[in-house]
């Protein structure tokens, strides 16, 4: 089998496929082979070149001329005519929003929008974020087991997530029912049966995100990210457009719930399946912050992100045709040796955790980051204090099939309520 540059394919290059169960389980142990032996090669099963080093990694980024952002919310497996027929019934237009937007659009834009994501501004979101948290805990905390995603993460980051876009009350609960369906139109591999239902739920969460968008026009003084844009649109028409708008509020909702819902459930299992972690945060809270980015470094919640060569390019010594897509596998370069000492060890202490590409890097990194931190830092600080002793339960872990956004479907956790310390010392 030879590539797209007449160069014959290894044998590790033409079995790569992102959708089995070895790169859902562990994608940066999946490409440990490339990483070590050929950073940089082509996959005939996906289309795609495949970057598993963090320096060629975060040169892409750097660079997003060449590397254009722009098919970064294209479908990975390509939808039937049907399929295609039922989103065109509804209107679908999801169209660029800021993460596939291209230069010179994309940064005024970003500039204008910014405000809502300062430290500041992120503050004041911090007791919704905590009272819900509490809330879903006492939902359960004497019941002695719980499956934490089922049961609070999936839930409590789209609600804060709608929130911080200013989605009124009343939506709020038609669109966690369409959310989930925008994942698998995007990432995954819906068979050619599951493709028509997807289509449905992909076209009516459009269209509702289309009608809530409406309402937001109608009262634009209220809160929210969206009600921002909306302001900004009047001062800004060619920078805020109303395609972006529409685009946004449906695609703003899966990049702030699922990326945090997951990163969530991830950061759990890892702490406890290391105990003495586990301990140590629970006895020294202020460990917490570090702990949350060498979760995001050793188990993030995006896998692997995307981009186009604009132009004949060298990555890692691999020459690559202008017009080839390249998935980026940001969950290597978190384990590269060659960045990160130990790479394979958690350390909730580790010095340059922060580095991770979890959150991309560059003029496009995650907008978001800063509320994803909180929302993660918030919510281990109710488990720790609250469920100090909860452990994992006896599990198979089970990913939704897809190249990029990654967490458990199920984290099933135990512990003795008899031992509760609100029991044992009110
Ligand atoms: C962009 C990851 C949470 C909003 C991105 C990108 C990644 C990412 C990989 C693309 C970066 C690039 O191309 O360089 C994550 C992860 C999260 C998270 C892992 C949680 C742990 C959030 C949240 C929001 C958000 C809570 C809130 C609204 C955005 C926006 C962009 C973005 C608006 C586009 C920025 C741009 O292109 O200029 N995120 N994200 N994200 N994220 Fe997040």
């Amino acid at each position: 089998q030879t590539g797209p540059t007449g160069c014959p394919v290894s044998h590790g290059a033409a079995a790569f496929d992102p959708f089995s169960d070895g790169y859902q389980q562990d994608p940066p142990e999946y490409v440990r082979w490339a990483r070590e032996q050929e950073p940089v090669f082509y996959s005939p099963q996906l289309g795609y070149w495949v970057v598993t080093r963090f320096d060629d990694i975060k040169a892409i980024f750097r660079d997003n001329i060449t590397f254009s952002p722009s098919i970064a919310l294209e479908k990975i497996t390509p939808t039937g005519e049907e399929a295609n027929a039922v989103l065109a019934s509804y209107g679908f237009a999801l169209n660029r929003t800021l993460v596939n937007e291209d230069e010179p659009a994309h940064m005024p834009r970003r500039r204008a929008l910014m405000e809502p994501f300062t430290p500041e501004a992120l503050r004041h979101h911090e007791p919704m974020v905590r009272q819900l948290a509490r809330e879903y805990v006492d939902r359960f905390i004497d019941d002695g087991r719980a499956d934490l995603v089922d049961q609070m993460l999936w839930e409590v980051p789209l609600t804060v997530a709608m929130h911080f876009l200013g989605v009124p009350e009343d939506d709020m609960d038609t669109l966690r029912q369409y959310s989930i369906a925008h994942t698998v139109n995007t990432w995954g591999r819906p068979k050619p049966e599951e493709q028509v239902a997807v289509a449905h739920a992909v076209g009516n969460f459009w269209q509702y995100a289309g009608k809530v968008l409406d309402k937001m026009r109608a009262n634009p003084e209220a809160d929210g990210w969206m009600q921002y844009g909306i302001r900004k649109q009047k001062e800004l028409p060619e920078v805020v457009t109303d395609s972006y708008l529409h685009s946004m509020m449906m695609a703003g909702i899966v990049a702030a719930h699922e990326t945090t819902a997951n990163a969530t459930a991830n950061a759990v299992k890892l702490l406890l399946q290391h105990p003495e972690a586990w301990q140590a945060i629970c006895r020294d809270p202020s460990l917490i912050p570090g702990a949350v980015e060498e979760c995001l470094r050793h188990n993030g919640s995006v896998a692997a992100w995307r981009r186009l060569a604009t132009k004949d390019v060298v990555v890692g010594g691999q020459p690559i045709p202008a017009g080839s897509r390249l998935l980026i596998v940001t969950s290597s370069a978190n384990h590269d040796e060659g960045h990160f000492v130990d790479a394979d060890f958690f350390d909730i202490e580790r010095d340059n955790a922060s580095d991770h590409l979890t959150f991309g890097y560059g003029s496009h990194q995650c907008m978001g980051k800063n509320l994803a931190r909180m929302e993660m830092q918030i919510f281990l600080e109710e488990f720790t204090r609250r469920l100090p002793h909860m452990r994992l339960a006896e599990q198979e872990f089970s990913y939704v099939p897809n190249t990029s956004f990654r967490g458990p479907e199920h984290l099933w956790v135990e512990w003795d309520p008899a031992q509760n310390p609100e029991r044992t010392n009110p």
